[in-house]
């Protein structure tokens, strides 16, 4: 099979380029990715002599270069490039709408003029809203659509492009909403490598507000195995929920099992400000689980000790981002001020 991997040199999809290439050694993967400044070549490194992977640096919203890529013969697309990371939608939301919505429009138009067997699309949790504090709620496949951020927003858009070309053009789509990622190869502008490269280099970890806003943590190759379960026994027009083991971790205890694992002390924690409509998250995995037969297999201890070992031992593969990363964070500070 020739598949179409897209953002394949970011957190997820260099994990799944990598996962797949281990499941299904004979299959054909192409990466577009446009290399932006979370991108990262150190990820592949070791995948990069597989005679099944090539790589194409361009952009998703580039039609003709998508077209050219298409006529190559792909049977199925993994959709992951997006921008991704929901502080930068806040400081400028434009490219989030440029890349999300229209660089996924693009796609699916040549998709469905190649008539390929699959387009799977990776969304996320963040599409449905947030869940109230107290409150024992999980999102599921049947939960309308409210998102807060530019960020979401725009993933949203995304979904309900996708779902249009199934019902429209009858584009064989399915989509996975999951919860938020963790493992080796995230972009250390997000919470836990941020938290553990604050400590591997002498910092403090910054917790947002009072640390109460709450997630449900998923490793990346527990996403990986969700995606290859849709792509393989998945309905096609299905939307699938995807979450980890355990539901509303608040970011303060999170912070808690990091400083324990790390040797650290609370004293290594400092309050910041509260990131403006802070949402709260827990996702319901029953559909996937019953009709797929999918579920996780790390809980989150175990999971973030084998992070932060990955972390420790790998300090060049973030050093440059590491530090783009933290001016960023300056640059929002100000403005939020
Ligand atoms: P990431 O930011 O680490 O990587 C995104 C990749 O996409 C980068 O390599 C970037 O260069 C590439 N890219 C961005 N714009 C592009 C464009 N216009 N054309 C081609 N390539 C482009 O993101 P991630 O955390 O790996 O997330 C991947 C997908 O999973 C995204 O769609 C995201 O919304 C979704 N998702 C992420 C999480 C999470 O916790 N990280 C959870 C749920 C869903
Ligand atoms: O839920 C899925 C989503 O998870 C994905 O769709 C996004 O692409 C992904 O970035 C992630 O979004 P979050 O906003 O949840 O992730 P982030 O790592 O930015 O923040 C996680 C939580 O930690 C959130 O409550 C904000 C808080 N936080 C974050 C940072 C970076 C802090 O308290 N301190 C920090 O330094």
């Amino acid at each position: 099979m020739k598949i179409l991997i897209t953002g394949g040199l970011g957190f997820i999809g260099s994990n799944f380029i990598r996962y797949w290439l281990q499941q299904h050694p004979n299959d054909e993967i192409i990466n577009l990715d446009k290399v932006t400044y979370a991108a990262n070549f150190k990820s592949m490194v070791d995948v990069e002599s597989n005679l099944n992977y090539s790589f194409v640096r361009g952009d998703i919203g580039d039609a003709q270069l998508v077209d050219k890529i298409m006529a190559q013969g792909i049977e199925t697309i993994v959709h992951f490039a997006a921008e991704s990371h929901v502080d930068r939608s806040i400081d400028d939301p434009s490219l989030f709408v440029k890349t999300n919505v229209l660089g996924t429009y693009v796609l699916l138009n040549a998709a469905a003029k190649y008539g390929v067997k699959r387009f799977h699309h990776i969304s996320t949790d963040e599409v449905f809203g947030s869940i109230d504090f107290g409150s024992k709620k999980q999102f599921s496949e049947n939960t309308p659509y409210d998102p807060s951020s530019p960020y979401s927003a725009s993933k949203a858009s995304s979904d309900h492009l996708v779902r249009s070309f199934y019902k429209t053009f009858g584009l064989p789509i399915t989509i996975s909403n999951c919860s938020n990622n963790y493992g080796p190869y995230q972009h250390p502008e997000k919470m836990i490598p941020r938290s553990i490269t604050n400590l591997l280099t002498g910092q403090k970890i910054k917790v947002y507000g009072k640390g109460l806003n709450f997630r449900d943590w998923l490793h990346v190759e527990d996403h990986c195995s969700a995606i290859e379960a849709i792509l393989l026994k998945g309905k096609i027009g299905e939307t699938y929920c995807v979450g980890g083991l355990k539901k509303g971790t608040s970011n303060i205890d999170l912070v808690k099992t990091i400083l324990e694992i790390m040797g650290k002390t609370e004293k290594d924690i400092e309050y910041v400000a509260d990131r403006p409509a802070h949402d709260n998250y827990a996702v319901s995995w029953d559909k996937i689980s019953k009709e797929l037969g999918w579920k996780p297999k790390y809980d989150l201890e175990s999971g973030l000790e084998q992070t932060i070992k990955w972390y420790t031992e790998n300090q060049d593969w973030y050093q440059d981002t590491k530090r783009e990363a933290e001016e960023f964070y300056i640059k929002l500070n100000k403005i939020k001020k």
